[in-house]
């Protein structure tokens, strides 16, 4: 019973990871899933192909470390947030294509509601605003959209649920007995949570006229939420741990104590920082959010800078420009030139998230002239993602008391050195790389481990965290501030392209 395997369930591709006791890697799986654009802004993904990775991505892990399920003490989830699934609890078919987080269709009815209750007129029950992003709209989309929804809901015919919710369900048995919870930091997402008691929140559910008889039960972060089913090949392995991708790469990080936080570089980016049992609102665009909970009715808060596009700029380029190949190709590109020669790339494909909330903002390259090459747009590129990340830390400085002194990264983009020197500059203060940059993961498995204890308590995680390297700030402080000043200017700029102004 020496390891525990952790279940990485991302927007771009689901990991297996299997770790040891010293927190180390020994062996991974790794599947990618299609994206479905079906219409401007909607974003779909294939339930079953996700679950399908799963058990290929488990499967690949366990081989590739030579090990059977009685080498596992526990399983951990984690999991793309805000993602939702409708299924028939019968059948354990999907009743449509889950709705990804970055999926805008439901603007319409948030600025509805917006309009009646203002944005921010749920914020001291959720945490959060009003907004398309979490998962409350898109359920409540697909009760409207699939046949008599709501009274299948009601009649426990139709079960709704995060990522989390979908993998754990099929894990324990699917239609033979799946377990059908949740934890409290995917919860806290939904903008149907209550934030104090952790609790389905009445007041929401009517809102967007949720029936609670579909949702899942909501757990502790480190709970014995089942056992693996018969029919699979971690069966009779408990499952111990969930938690959202990003409270998880904060948990991997072992950002436990109030002021301690971290920013994660993947599609998007998302900085947390921890603020203890007490949950702290916002001034400046940051949401309200549970960081982890090990016990009932003990949830540990944070508040969050949410970016909507970091790494899928990176995908843009490669994809859609074609100006690299490879994500890791940037780097080089962007190394040749030594500044982006005035360039500014505002990323705001769906529009801004925190600290803008500007659903009314669209992408723009400014500043283009004909000097401009392709190496100016990738650095351009690479600083949108370090002045978003400054923004956002920025509007953090000002909630919490505490100044930050030096900033924890994790995520795929951060084996890209220039991109962290970047990020140094920009901010003033070191960027320091842990030895296990697979945060997000290793963040469950710590939840995991904890529930059946494979690691006895924090204080013998905090141990386990090392660092790989740091960068530290090279550049003026007037070059500093210039930059700044040119990146607010390109981003007012991308304020107001679509109609629709429900930004604040
Ligand atoms: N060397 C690099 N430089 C810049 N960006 C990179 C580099 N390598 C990977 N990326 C970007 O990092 C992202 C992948 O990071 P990561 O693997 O953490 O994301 P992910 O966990 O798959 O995201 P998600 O969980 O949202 O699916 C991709 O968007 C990719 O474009
Ligand atoms: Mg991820």
């Amino acid at each position: 019973m020496a390891y525990i395997v952790s279940i990485d369930q991302g927007t771009t591709s689901t990991r297996a990871i299997i770790f040891d006791e010293g927190g180390q890697i020994v062996a991974s799986g790794q599947f990618e899933h299609e994206q479905h654009f079906p219409a401007p802004g909607w974003v779909e993904h294939d339930p079953v192909e996700i679950w399908t990775n799963v058990r290929e991505a488990v499967g690949f892990a366990m081989a590739k470390a030579n090990i059977t399920r009685h080498d596992l003490a526990a399983v951990g989830i984690t999991n793309q947030r805000e993602t939702v699934v409708a299924w028939d609890p019968t059948t354990g078919q999907p009743l449509h294509r889950a709705i990804v987080w970055q999926d805008t269709r439901t603007q319409g009815k948030i600025d509805e509601l917006s309009r009646e209750h203002g944005r921010d007129g749920f914020v001291s029950i959720t945490g959060l605003p009003l907004d398309a992003y979490f998962s409350a709209s898109k359920f409540a989309w697909l009760l409207d959209e699939i046949p008599n929804g709501r009274q299948l809901a009601r009649d426990g015919q139709l079960m709704l649920g995060t990522i989390d919710s979908w993998v754990l369900w099929n894990l324990t048995g699917g239609p033979e007995g799946g377990v059908h919870a949740t934890d409290v930091t995917n919860a806290s997402r939904t903008l149907l949570m209550d934030l104090r008691t952790c609790e389905w929140s009445p007041t929401m559910l009517e809102l967007f006229d949720i029936p609670i008889e579909a949702l899942p039960e909501i757990r502790p972060s480190s709970d014995a939420f089942g056992r693996a089913s018969e029919s699979s090949l971690l069966r009779g392995v408990p499952i111990t741990g969930i938690l959202g991708d990003q409270q998880a790469a904060a948990f991997g990080q072992a950002a436990f104590d109030p002021g301690q936080s971290k920013s994660t570089y993947g599609t998007g980016s998302f900085v947390l920082v921890n603020t203890g049992s007490e949950p702290v609102f916002s001034e400046h665009g940051l949401i309200t959010t549970v960081a982890y909970s090990l016990e009932a009715g003990q949830p540990i808060y944070a508040i969050e800078g949410s970016i909507a596009v970091t790494g899928s700029l990176i995908q843009w380029l490669r994809d859609s420009l074609g100006i690299i190949s490879t994500a890791s190709e940037v780097e080089a590109l962007a190394s040749q030139v030594p500044d982006t020669g005035g360039v500014v790339v505002v990323p705001a494909f769906s529009g801004l998230l925190a600290p803008h909330w500007r659903s009314d903002a669209r992408g723009a390259i400014l500043g283009i002239t004909r000097f401009t090459n392709h190496s100016h747009i990738a650095r351009a590129a690479l600083e949108s993602v370090a002045m978003q990340t400054r923004d956002v830390l920025g509007a953090m400085a000002q909630d919490v008391d505490s100044e930050l002194t030096e900033l924890k990264v994790d995520g795929g983009m951060v084996a890209n050195d220039l991109l962290m020197q970047i990020q140094a500059d920009a901010l003033g203060i070191p960027v320091v790389r842990p030895a296990v940059s697979e945060t997000t993961a290793l963040g469950a498995a710590f939840a995991a481990g904890l529930a059946v204890g494979f690691w006895e308590d924090l204080d013998q995680l905090r141990q386990l965290w090392a660092e790989d390297r740091r960068w530290v700030p090279q550049s003026a402080i007037e070059d500093r501030d210039a930059a700044q000043r040119q990146w607010d200017k390109g981003v007012e700029r991308s304020f107001g392209w679509v109609g629709d102004d429900a930004g604040r």
